[in-house]
């Protein structure tokens, strides 16, 4: 590493001794995260505290949660109609990229065109009602929703309608090299098109879930698909539902969530949407297609379906979308808002 670089940050926080240790500590494991460093690479890292800030020292909350950097605090002027309770930081660290500033709760205020973007990944195994509790979260706090299932989907669908079998990897990149998947959002609703078309009602059906499942576990249909995504998510805040989101297609989203259920319960769940679709099901092969994709999807070389290590796993044997959804907001907006 041969740059030098001067990360800020700002957070604000309640004035009790808690709230500031744990504001002070959140705020230096973000601007580590996203900046990909660690304290060997840290020169030095100057605090700034507003004078109402008394219960606690935040460069102690920053050394006591473990940081072994060289600190100081200082008390910032008393500026008239500037933002209360805030601790500012400013960390000097070598790394050879730029630098991403963090400001997170109330102080987000004072740079929104630094941080106006976070992502929130959704993972899980299929029928946990991640595309449900997306669709909430995204109407709740008013973000870009991406059903990232919908694009292997559309690639599955286009295999199958032009006889490809989906387990050969060569034949589907020869048949889906050209092809171009996008998203387009209509009244914020998402389409998905294939070559202009749009597929989105054609890939809800059993054939088309389980050749999405076959051409997924392919790498190089997975390195078609992750540009777009990646792409959308840098535009927008999002929240963005899939099986590799958190480990593979953004490692440093703001916010992760695995969301499980029971397959038993999965597969009701889907049961119910696709008979509610006036679709002709049984149980037994829904549960069965259920089986198969988590063997399908947890088992392959490449990106499998796993909980990120930082991400929050949420059960919801016994909790409604509703419930979920409130959860995940409830935690981004006590952290970003
Ligand atoms: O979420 P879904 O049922 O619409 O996804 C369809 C298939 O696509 C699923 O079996 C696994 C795959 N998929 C994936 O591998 N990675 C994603 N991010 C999303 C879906």
């Amino acid at each position: 590493m041969n740059k030098v670089i001067s990360i800020r940050g700002a957070v604000t926080a309640p004035n009790t001794e808690d709230g500031i240790r744990s504001a002070s500590a959140r705020l230096i494991e973000r601007i580590y995260f996203k900046n990909g460093i660690a304290d060997k690479d840290v020169v030095n890292i100057i605090v700034t505290v507003t004078n109402d800030l008394t219960a606690f020292s935040p460069a102690r909350a920053i050394r006591e949660s473990g940081h072994a950097v060289p600190l100081i605090t200082a008390v910032e002027p008393n500026i008239a109609g500037g933002i209360e309770k805030c601790i500012r930081v400013m960390v000097t660290a070598n790394s050879d990229s730029e630098p991403y500033h963090i400001y997170l709760n109330g102080a987000r205020a004072l740079r929104t065109d630094l941080t106006d973007v976070y992502a929130i990944a959704l993972d899980g195994p299929s029928g946990a009602g991640k595309s449900t509790v997306a669709k909430l979260v995204s109407k709740e706090l008013k973000i870009t929703y991406l059903d990232t299932g919908a694009l292997y989907r559309a690639l599955g669908l286009v295999c199958l309608d032009n006889g490809v079998d989906v387990k050969d990897g060569n034949a589907v990149e020869k048949c889906i090299k050209d092809v171009n998947v996008d998203i387009v959002y209509q009244n914020g609703v998402q389409i998905v098109t294939a070559d202009g078309v749009d597929v989105s009602s054609k890939i809800r059906t059993p054939e088309v879930s389980m050749a999405a499942s076959a051409v997924s576990a392919i790498p190089y249909v997975r390195q078609k698909l992750l540009g777009l995504q990646r792409g959308i998510a840098e535009k927008s805040s999002v929240i963005l539902d899939g099986r590799d989101i958190g480990t593979v297609v953004l490692p440093r989203a703001e916010f992760k969530f695995f969301l499980t259920a029971s397959a038993q319960v999965r597969a009701k769940r889907r049961f119910d949407e696709l008979i509610a679709k006036g679709q002709t099901v049984v149980y037994e092969d829904v549960y069965n297609d259920v089986v198969t994709r988590d063997k399908n999807d947890s088992t392959r070389a490449v990106a499998p379906l796993k909980c990120a290590f930082d991400a929050t796993e949420i059960n919801s044997d016994n909790m409604t979308a509703e419930q979920v959804a409130a959860f995940i907001c409830s935690t981004v907006n006590g952290d970003v808002l």
